[in-house]
């Protein structure tokens, strides 16, 4: 069942979305040579207690992991896909591509969000990497409205990034948040039968998070059990925001 939000529970949700807003806006900003994704994840917890908010993703349990989650970030670097775990060996160097998930409750509500930071100068294809995965992403979100289809928002991602060369991550999907980090429907970033194809309705609030690989497609999970990683060792580029659809058309809690 994909629950339907209220206005008042948007707002809700709109105040979980702008504290990640801020979170991901600083870590943004710490981001540089010589600093660790143990660095990144202390500020981040801080200030999730200083709002009084609980982190989303810190003791998640994850059935395919079979555990908890140890922390209230994934920093994924480079080949990482998602779900790197913060350490203070990670020293980030210049030309680094850092990928930064973090989702908090707040209220009931639940915000979730992740945005790619280089770190320095990184390579033209990075950087194209980067803007096509993005793109993908915002392109997605002007199709979360009233009357379309999920898949309009799914192909629309698929579209994008093939046709600009790069590839889809298939094993990991966006997702319903509300109430709970992940409710339904799943948000695939490419279109197939395996899923559900639900037409999108007025107060359905979707996490739309596209994961793009430079090369091959695949993704494996290494023997931390947490950090899933590309199978070529090509980079890989992760944005998500959490978006609303509403009679004005889609609204993006997660930022500004
Ligand atoms: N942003 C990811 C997601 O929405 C990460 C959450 S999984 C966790 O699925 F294990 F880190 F909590
Ligand atoms: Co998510």
């Amino acid at each position: 069942m994909i629950t339907r939000k209220s206005p008042s529970e948007l707002e809700k949700m709109r105040r979980s979305g702008l504290l990640v807003y801020e979170i991901l806006h600083k870590l943004a900003e710490m981001v540089g040579e010589g600093i660790t994704t143990h660095d990144l994840e202390v500020t981040a917890e801080k200030m999730m207690k200083d709002a009084g908010a609980k982190p989303a993703f810190k003791g998640y349990y994850v059935p395919a992991a079979g555990s908890r989650y140890p922390f209230v970030l994934c920093t994924s670097v480079n080949h990482e896909i998602i779900h790197g775990l913060p350490s203070n060996k990670r020293v980030l160097k210049k030309g680094d591509l850092v990928k930064i998930d973090t989702g908090v409750e707040l209220n009931g509500y639940f915000g979730d969000s992740a945005l790619s930071v280089p770190v320095g100068e990184v390579s033209d294809s990075l950087c194209k990497l980067m803007r096509v995965t993005q793109e993908s992403l915002e392109l997605a979100i002007a199709q979360a409205r009233v009357g379309n289809r999920l898949f309009d928002i799914s192909g629309t991602v698929e579209k994008h990034v093939v046709s600009n060369g790069f590839s889809i991550v298939r094993e990991f999907v966006g997702h319903g948040i509300g109430t709970k980090l992940h409710e339904e429907p799943q948000v695939p970033n490419y279109v197939d039968r395996q899923h559900e194809n639900p037409r999108l309705k007025e107060g359905m609030v979707l996490a739309i998070e596209p994961m793009v690989n430079e090369g091959k497609p695949g993704s494996k999970v290494l023997s931390d059990r947490w950090t899933a990683v590309t199978t070529d060792g090509k980079c890989s580029a992760h944005f998500e925001h959490v978006v609303a659809i509403t009679a004005n058309g889609p609204w993006v809690l997660t930022r500004p």
